[in-house]
């Protein structure tokens, strides 16, 4: 198929683009390169020994999209473009409703005008906010407790309306639980800008001696030990998921769902050991006060994606924990 990978630099959409090559598709990048670099390109292309044509553009430019849907003839779309840190989005909610919701009305209606009819969506796990239990089912009441997870569930109410509109159309959501890790080539990996949010490439640079330690936001939460549990998933096994997604449902028509996780929750002291001991370093860490808006343990039911789509994670925590090491170690400023 030939397949428009929107955001297809960033972290996800690169370890994507390897796998849809490597799986005999053919990618076609647009990505403004706000959280990205031309290096991740030029690396998935080394890594897979094909070649990537990639424009630089906004998707919330309508015209360039125009010019490049009457170009190609593309068979579907992969959206992974917008931005994904919670704690901005509270600073700069316009902002994220522009990027993440105007931005994929605008894709969605150039995809309408030339007739392409298969989307596979970038939703997480945040549409479920704190659970009432775990594992979480694809059936469970959505509610988002920030705008970030708002935009994705707006987009998420987006794709069932048009696709209760057009019945020709074709719309997979995947919701994210934690993505991690990086291609085992240790040649494309998640290259946060500034200081890490999340907790995997924050400890690879305490591991690594970029940081001094690790701030634990709170050890009284009602888990194992009193850290944050969440599914962290190997950013490879997702990436597959992906290919999985399009090449299962793109003929089939209506607004499907899947969870990504690997049904495993690991706490945030879990995450420092396996660190640890991969990397042979210490991780020194200090436990501070729980950082707003967190929930005590996150993670998926899933079963479905294994049902329709014949996917689930096969990665291990130990893959997880090396191939991030072996990205942090390789890229010590990750693609500069
Ligand atoms: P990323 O920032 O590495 O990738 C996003 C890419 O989109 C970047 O290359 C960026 O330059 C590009 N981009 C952003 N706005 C754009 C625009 N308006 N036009 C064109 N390009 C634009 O993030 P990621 O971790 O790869 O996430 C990909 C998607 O998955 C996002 O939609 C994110 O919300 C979602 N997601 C991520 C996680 C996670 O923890 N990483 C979890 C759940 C869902
Ligand atoms: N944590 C720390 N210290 C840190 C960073 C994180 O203790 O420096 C803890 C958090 O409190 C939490 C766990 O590590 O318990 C994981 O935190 P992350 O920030 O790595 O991930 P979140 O689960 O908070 O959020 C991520 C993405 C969201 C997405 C969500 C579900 O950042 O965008 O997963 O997919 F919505």
């Amino acid at each position: 198929m030939r397949i428009l990978v929107t955001g297809g630099a960033g972290y996800i959409g690169s370890h994507t683009c390897v796998e849809l090559l490597n799986s005999g598709h053919s990618v076609f990048i647009v990505d403004n390169f706000s959280n990205a670099s031309v290096e991740s390109i030029k690396r998935v292309e080394k890594i897979t020994g094909k070649s990537v044509n990639y424009i630089n553009a906004d998707i919330r430019d309508e015209k360039a999209l125009n010019e490049l849907f009457k170009r190609h003839n593309f068979d579907a779309v992969i959206h992974f473009a917008g931005l994904k840190s919670v704690g901005e989005s509270t600073e700069k909610p316009l902002m994220y409703y522009d990027n993440n919701v105007n931005g994929t009305r605008v894709l969605m209606s150039v995809m309408e005008k030339y007739k392409v009819n298969s989307l596979v969506f970038s939703s997480s796990a945040t549409v479920y906010g704190d659970p009432d239990t775990v594992p979480i089912s694809e059936n469970f009441p959505l509610r988002t407790t920030n705008p970030y997870g708002q935009t994705k569930l707006v987009v998420e109410q987006m794709c069932q309306e048009v696709c209760s509109a057009n019945d020709k159309i074709s719309i997979v959501l995947l919701r994210y639980f934690n993505p991690v890790g990086a291609h085992h080539s240790g040649m494309i990996g998640e290259d946060p800008k500034g200081i890490p949010n999340n907790l995997m490439p924050f400890i690879a640079q305490v591991a690594v001696g970029k940081r001094a330690f690790l701030s634990i936001f709170g050890n009284d939460y009602n888990t194992p030990d009193g850290t944050g549990v969440r599914d962290y998933i190997h950013v490879v096994d997702l990436a597959k998921g992906h290919v999985k997604a399009i090449e299962k449902l793109h003929n089939k028509t209506g607004c499907h769902v899947f969870n990504l996780g690997t049904g495993r929750g690991y706490s945030v002291l879990d995450m420092v050991a396996a660190f640890s001991q991969v990397s042979g370093k210490k991780i020194p860490y200090q436990i501070k006060a729980r950082r707003a808006g967190d929930i005590a343990q996150c993670y998926a039911k899933p079963d479905l994606a294994q049902q329709i789509l014949d996917w689930r994670a096969e990665k291990t925590l130990k893959d997880m924990v090396n191939d991030s090491w072996h990205w942090q170690v390789n890229n010590p400023n990750g693609y500069e």
